[in-house]
């Protein structure tokens, strides 16, 4: 149980994303000094880790950690970095030409626009291992014992494998131009987004050392948002500008299957919420007394960005 006092979602999203930011930042320079002298590739690392986003992974997972008990210490912020190291990999791939092709994110160019793909590749190649040397070295720091942080390492890169993250792009990719089933774009959806979501919860919960009830509980919670993630981020493409949303809408111009284009707005706006309330509940029957958890995952749905 979190002993933090929660004084409302816009504080906690302002102090939680600094220390985040402090984290990243220690990453960012961690990866700097085993890189030298490429400079080219260190600052493609840090336009794509340091340029903005939400930084909802990371939030969730120190989040998960302190509901379990977990004391909120510089290494509690370096392990959930590593999840944000994996999302900005993910995100600097999906621009590239080769599969979104996008311009703009968060507000900026993306990072190939700004130093050439071949340099964006490796530098994103990069972020994978350094990911999952953080993972076990910040777990390390919070004293797990060894088959602790073997396990929290073993659920990032699950999260972020041909099971996950990349299977799910993959999928994106093979959709593209033709209409996928329900099930499919479930699949598609849980994969590419969801999995990274729901490891946040699960690493939170296992480095904290939960008893599985709650561990499954937050996993099953973090699947739920992980879903809803998703469904809103294809509604707010089909809905929302550039300015507003400091990247491109391009699902429709890409041709995309999304719940937009398979349900259309309402329903897709119906299962978003209706997911957002199994997370919820999952938090109840367990008995997290977790009002972060709870706020995050209504913001998930109600976000404008
Ligand atoms: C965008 O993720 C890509 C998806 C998985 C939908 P976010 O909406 O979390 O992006 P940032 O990190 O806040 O920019
Ligand atoms: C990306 O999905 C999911 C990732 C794993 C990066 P999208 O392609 O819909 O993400 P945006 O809309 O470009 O942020
Ligand atoms: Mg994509
Ligand atoms: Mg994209
Ligand atoms: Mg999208």
């Amino acid at each position: 149980m979190s002993g933090d006092r929660f004084l409302g979602l816009s504080a906690y999203l302002a102090e939680e994303g600094a220390r985040v930011e402090s984290a990243l930042a220690r990453a960012v320079n961690r990866l700097h000094a085993r890189l030298a002298p490429d400079h080219e590739v260190a600052d493609a690392i840090r336009h794509g880790v340091m340029t903005g986003g939400k930084r909802l992974r990371p939030i969730l997972c120190v989040s998960a950690w302190s509901a379990c008990g977990g004391e909120r210490t510089d290494a509690a912020y370096d392990l959930a970095g590593s999840l944000e190291m994996i999302h900005a990999y993910s995100l600097m791939h999906d621009d590239l030409p080769c599969m979104d092709d996008a311009a703009l994110r968060r507000g900026s160019p993306t990072t190939h626009r700004v130093h050439g793909e071949d340099v964006t590749m490796r530098a994103a190649a990069v972020l994978i291992p350094g990911a999952a040397l953080q993972a076990l070295e910040a777990c390390n720091a919070l004293g797990c014992p060894p088959e602790r942080s073997r396990a929290v390492a073993k659920a990032l890169m699950e999260a972020s494998g041909a099971g996950g993250m990349v299977g799910g792009q993959w999928l994106d990719l093979l959709g593209e131009g033709r209409v996928l089933g329900p099930d499919e774009l479930d699949g598609l959806h849980r994969r590419k987004t969801g999995a990274l979501l729901a490891a946040a919860l699960v690493m939170g919960a296992i480095a904290a050392g939960a008893e599985p009830r709650v561990r499954e509980a937050l996993e099953r919670y973090g699947r739920c948002i992980g879903l809803a993630f998703q469904i809103a981020d294809d509604i707010l493409d089909a809905t929302a500008s550039a300015a507003e949303l400091g990247k491109n809408p391009s699902d429709a111009e890409l041709d995309k299957s999304t719940y937009v284009s398979l349900h259309g707005l309402d329903e897709a706006r119906r299962r978003a919420t209706s997911v957002v309330d199994e997370a919820l509940a999952a938090l109840d029957e367990a008995a997290l007394d977790a009002p972060a958890l709870a706020a995050l995952a209504r913001y998930v749905v109600e976000r404008q960005k």
